[in-house]
C-alpha cells in the first residue's frame, strides 16, 4: 500500500509501505536531528567513467553511516525516558549535476528549480541574490554532493566527520566545507546571531510530535503545526505515494550583527521607546522578542518557557502589535496574507533545519555589550530546509513574500509593508510602525529611515536527499 502523503504520519502506528519507509528515509527530514556541532562537506565528482564508479562506491559505503528515520526516532524516545544520547547524524544529498556525473541523469528528480540549481542566472535574478562571482569560493563552482555530519558533542561529530572523510576516494574532490556551531541563551533555547530564539515554529509531520506540542507547550488550538507528508516528501510518479526523498536547500547567510544591533537602537530612538519597551523595536523587526515571545501576543518579553507558538494575526489585522514587515509575519502570515485561502497559504511553509556558524567573543544574547564588540562578518546562519516543491516553498517564500514589498495585503490606505526586515533582498522603503503596542494610528508614518539589510547571501545550492535503498543500489 503506497504511503498516504496527504496527512501527517504516526510512526508508532505505521504499517505497510509507511512502516517500511521509516527504515529507508534519511533522518532530519521528518524531525530535526541534534546537530549542535555540524560539518558540511561540499563535494565534486570527476568527469570520467572511473570517476563515476568511484563516486558511486563512495555513496554506497556512506549509506551504512546514514541513520534511517526510525533509528533516530527510537533514539529520541530512549533519551526522553532517561536513556543515553543518540548516535551522530549523517545526511547525503546530490545536485542535479551530481546525478549527471554519476551517469544517472534519467533518475534525477524532476523539480525545475532543482534542475536549474541556485547558481542559475534566472534563479539568482528571481531571488534577488548577489551575482555568483560575489559568492564565496566553493559555491561559485559546480557542486555535486553534500554530506552533513552532526552531533550534540563536538568529539562525536568530529570523529564521525573523520570517518566520512576517510571514505573519500581520490577522484571525489572536497570543494569546500562549513562548520556549524549551535548557540543557546540562558533559558537553553537555540538562538541565532542577532540573539533571538530560532527554530521554534516548524511544520510537524509526525502525529506524535503534534501530540507533544499540544500537551507540553501552549497548545495547537489557534495555530496547528500538523502538516501533511507531501509538504516535505517527494513521490515518483507524483501523487503515487512512492516516496523517493526530499529536496534540501542550503544557503550561507552572513549576519552583520553590529549593523543590525545599531539599527535596533536607532529604531527604538526614532520611536521614542524607553526602558524595557526599547526591546520592542527588535521584536517588531523579527516578530518575536529575543526570548521568542511573539510581539503580536504580548507587549513585552516572557514567559519564555515553553516559547509560545499557538497564535495567529487575527487579533492584529491592523498590525498595531506586529508590523506587516516583521520577519515571521512575512514568512508565515498564518492565514492573514490576504492573497490566498489560508490552506493554500500554508503550502509554502517548509521544514527549516538551519544552524548558526562562526564563533563569537561577545555574548550574542547579552544586551549591554558595546556595539564595537559586535561582529560585522564571519558569523551567520547556514540556512537549511527540506521541501517537496522548491518553487512553491523556499523560492516562493524568499521571492514573493520576503522580497515582495506588497506582501501581505494591507488595509486600504495603509502603505505597502516593504521587504522582510531580516532576509529581504532589494531596496528597502521607509516603514510604518506602531508607536504604542496595540494602539491604532500611532505609527510615525513614512518618515522612519529604512531598516538596513544586515544579512548577505554568500552562496548555496539545491540538493536531493534520496532514500538509503537508492544509495545502497549505487
Ligand atoms: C522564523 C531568524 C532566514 C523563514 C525565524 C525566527 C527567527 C528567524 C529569530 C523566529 C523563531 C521561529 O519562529 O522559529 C532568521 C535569521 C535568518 C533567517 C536571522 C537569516 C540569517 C530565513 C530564511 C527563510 C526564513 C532564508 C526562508 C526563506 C522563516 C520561517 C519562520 C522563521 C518560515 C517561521 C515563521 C513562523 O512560523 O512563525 N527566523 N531567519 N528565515 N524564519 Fe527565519
Amino acid at each position: 500500500m503506497p504511503v498516504d502523503l496527504t496527512v501527517p504520519l504516526s510512526w508508532k502506528g505505521a504499517s505497510g509501505d509507511a512502516d517500511a519507509m521509516l527504515d529507508d528515509l534519511q533522518s532530519n527530514i521528518l524531525k530535526p536531528c541534534v546537530r549542535e556541532h555540524l560539518h558540511i562537506l561540499l563535494l565534486g565528482f570527476t568527469d570520467s567513467p572511473e570517476g563515476a564508479a568511484e563516486a558511486r562506491a563512495f555513496l554506497n559505503a556512506l549509506a551504512s553511516k546514514v541513520k534511517p528515520v526510525r533509528t533516530h526516532l527510537r533514539e529520541v524516545d530512549t533519551f526522553k525516558s532517561g536513556g543515553v544520547g543518540g548516535t551522530p547524524y549523517v545526511g547525503v544529498g546530490l545536485t542535479h549535476a551530481g546525478y549527471g556525473k554519476l551517469g544517472l541523469s534519467a533518475q534525477a528528480p524532476a523539480d525545475p528549480s532543482f534542475r536549474r540549481g541556485m547558481r542559475d542566472a534566472q534563479t539568482q535574478q528571481d531571488l534577488s541574490d548577489p551575482a555568483v562571482p560575489e559568492w564565496e569560493e566553493p559555491y561559485r563552482e559546480e557542486i555535486h554532493a553534500v554530506v552533513l555530519v552532526g552531533d550534540a558533542s563536538a568529539t562525536a561529530a568530529t570523529a564521525e566527520y573523520q570517518l566520512v572523510k576517510a571514505l573519500l576516494p581520490p577522484s571525489v574532490r572536497l570543494i569546500g566545507e562549513e562548520t556549524g556551531l549551535g548557540m543557546r541563551n540562558a533559558d537553553g533555547d537555540g538562538i541565532e546571531h542577532f540573539g533571538y530564539v530560532d527554530g521554534r515554529s516548524q511544520p510537524l509531520f509526525l502525529t506524535e510530535d503534534v501530540d507533544d506540542e499540544r500537551r507540553s507547550t501552549d497548545g495547537t488550538s489557534v495555530w496547528n503545526p500538523a502538516t501533511a507528508l507531501d509538504r516535505v516528501l517527494v513521490a515518483d510518479p507524483p501523487a503515487s505515494g512512492e516516496v523517493i526523498g526530499s529536496y534540501f536547500v542550503l544557503r550561507k547567510l552572513e549576519q552583520n550583527v553590529r549593523v543590525f544591533r545599531q539599527a535596533e537602537e536607532e529604531l527604538a530612538n526614532e520611536l521614542k521607546l524607553v526602558g524595557s519597551d526599547r526591546d520592542r523595536a527588535g521584536a517588531m523587526v523579527v516578530g518575536r522578542f529575543r526570548d521568542g515571545t511573539p510581539v503580536t501576543l504580548q507587549s513585552a518579553a516572557g514567559p519564555h518557557s515553553p516559547v509560545m507558538n499557538n497564535f495567529d494575526y487575527a487579533s492584529d489585522d491592523q498590525a498595531v502589535k506586529c508590523p506587516f514587515q516583521g520577519h515571521i509575519r512575512k514568512t508565515n502570515p498564518r492565514g492573514s496574507g490576504g492573497f490566498e485561502p489560508p490552506e493554500n497559504e500554508r503550502e509554502h511553509l517548509m521544514a527549516r533545519r538551519g544552524q548558526t556558524y562562526g564563533e563569537r567573543k561577545d555574548d550574542p544574547a547579552g544586551r549591554d555589550v558595546p556595539l564595537n564588540y559586535r561582529p560585522t562578518g564571519g558569523v551567520g546562519l547556514l540556512f537549511m530546509a527540506f521541501n517537496s516543491d522548491l518553487g512553491n516553498q523556499f523560492e516562493f517564500t524568499q521571492q514573493r513574500w520576503a522580497n515582495g514589498s506588497g506582501f501581505p495585503r494591507v488595509p486600504t490606505g495603509t502603505p505597502e509593508p516593504g521587504l522582510d526586515l531580516v532576509i529581504g533582498q532589494g531596496s528597502r522603503p521607509a516603514a510604518v510602525w506602531p508607536l504604542n503596542w496595540g494602539e491604532q494610528g500611532t505609527g510615525p508614518g513614512l518618515g522612519t529611515p529604512a531598516f538596513p539589510q544586515a544579512v548577505t547571501m554568500k552562496g548555496g545550492e539545491y540538493f536531493f536527499m534520496p532514500l538509503l535503498s537508492f544509495l545502497r543500489s549505487l
